[in-house]
């Protein structure tokens, strides 16, 4: 009997997921739940944070892998009672997905791992913060501690920006993520996504990808989800991630499995690349979006399989293939996102050409036509021999695409190229790929 597939949430990640997995020889039964206008023909409706109704529907249904796409479930834990009824699943135990939900832990689990990171204060109220700050140096940055859907980070010049960040990192609208507030170190360098798959003893390296996180172009506006992202990024050297595995991802497992929470699932390691080497930013504990996009497009290897054996602990099994090419995706969002945004736009998808790619996130299907229900909406994504190929098809494929006012950035990859060294075929993240020797 066919295998059948989960797939928790409804962005362009989501989307990506279900396509590459439909794609797997053993050809599975691909469910997603709630999904979007680009998943309506595998659509189920219930709601990503509803864990008793996912659990049911997993059972009922008799799935054999679920994947969480985003943090929302893991945080309400939807692992853990998946895991009780038997059932395979790819992502962190609610312990252990505390290393994206609050930064306070992770913070905590990297100073005992000696994991690179920027120096950091944990203050319990924003008072306390407020009184640190009158005797510290800028810039430096302020985060909530709790999930915040990226509103909750604050890099600022002086005392009265940052007492602006503390407010709201401590009003309603975060909805108590700002508890708590860490002080951070302000690091330079370039920001990179590095992704690597756990099954609590074996990690094995996935590929690196640089995103795009304001929202406008030279990386000017607000902090967005992900404006747009490409893969491989050639300063992303074998030694980067050699140093990568060995200072943060095997230290980290051993932390996690020393403190009774090993770690299963897909881990994000948000780096900052410095002068002084990888510093940690952040950990996530899920693939990231629009970051999932590109590394679908960019494997080879059957997808299904892959994630059942980090979800049975056979890891050490897994040899992964990438295709030796670039892949580039550009969010196209609603008119006003991050802040206030129209919905309901009517959207028209042209007839897709060899390398081209449209993953929906914000879409719904209503009487055959297809409306924008979000913020991100689609995302239009190509594959090339190098970083300007995937860039010239990417753009193309935005012309064709109808989505009155969308807006997007138009430098997504530039930075890929302005760094000097394009996309070559050198670092690790092209073909055979194993778990790193320990
Ligand atoms: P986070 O959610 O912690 O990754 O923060 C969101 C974004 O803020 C990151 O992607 C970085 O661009 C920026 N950021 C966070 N922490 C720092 C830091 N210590 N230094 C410089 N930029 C940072
Ligand atoms: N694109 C960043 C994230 O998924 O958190």
């Amino acid at each position: 009997m066919a295998k059948r597939v989960l797939v928790v949430g409804k962005g362009g990640r989501e989307h990506a997921l279900a396509w590459k997995l439909e794609q797997s020889p053993s050809r599975p039964r691909v469910y997603v739940a709630p999904g979007n206008g680009g998943t309506a023909h595998i659509n189920v409706p219930i709601s990503q944070t509803d864990i008793s109704a996912l659990v049911r529907f997993a059972a009922a249904e008799q799935i054999d892998l679920v994947i969480p796409g985003s943090e929302e479930p893991l945080s309400l834990g939807l692992v853990d009672p998946l895991r009780a009824a038997d059932i395979p699943a790819v992502g962190p135990s609610l312990a252990a997905s505390q290393l994206e939900s609050s930064k306070a832990f992770a913070k905590q689990v990297m100073a005992e791992a000696g994991v690179p990171t920027a120096a950091w204060r944990v203050f319990e109220d924003g008072e306390a913060a407020r009184q640190y700050l009158l005797g510290s140096t800028f810039p430096c940055v302020i985060k909530a501690d709790g999930l915040a859907a990226g509103k909750g980070v604050f890099i600022v010049q002086d005392f009265r920006e940052a007492s602006a960040a503390i407010a709201a990192c401590t009003s309603p609208a975060l909805g108590g993520a700002g508890r708590r507030i860490v002080i951070e170190e302000y690091l330079q360098g370039e920001e990179i996504s590095f992704f690597c798959l756990c099954d609590g003893r074996t990690a094995l390296p996935l590929a690196a990808v640089q995103d795009h996180k304001r929202a406008f172009d030279g990386d000017t506006g607000p902090n967005t989800g992900g404006m747009g992202t490409y893969s491989p990024p050639a300063f992303w050297t074998a030694e980067l991630e050699e140093q990568t595995m060995h200072q943060v991802v095997y230290p980290l497992l051993d932390d996690m499995a020393r403190r009774g929470t090993p770690y299963q699932g897909v881990l994000f390691v948000g780096l900052m690349i410095t002068a002084a080497g990888p510093k940690v930013l952040e950990f996530n504990v899920r693939f990231g979006d629009p970051e999932a996009q590109v590394l679908v497009l960019r494997l080879k290897s059957d997808l299904y399989e892959v994630l059942a054996a980090c979800a049975a602990g056979r890891l050490e099994e897994v040899e992964l293939q990438w295709d030796p090419a670039a892949a580039v995706c550009v969010v196209l969002a609603a008119p006003g996102y991050p802040g206030e945004y129209p919905k309901e736009i009517p959207l028209e998808i042209p007839a897709l050409q060899d390398y081209e790619m449209v993953f929906h996130a914000g879409t719904v299907r209503r009487g055959g036509k297809l409306f924008s229900s979000g913020g991100r909406v689609l995302n239009a994504c190509a594959v090339g021999q190098d970083l300007p190929a995937a860039r010239k098809r990417a753009y193309q494929l935005v012309q064709r695409i109808t989505f009155p006012q969308a807006h997007y950035r138009t430098d997504i990859g530039l930075r890929g190229l302005e760094v000097g060294l394009g996309c070559t075929r050198s670092g690790s993240t092209w073909g055979e790929r194993t778990p790193t020797e320990r």
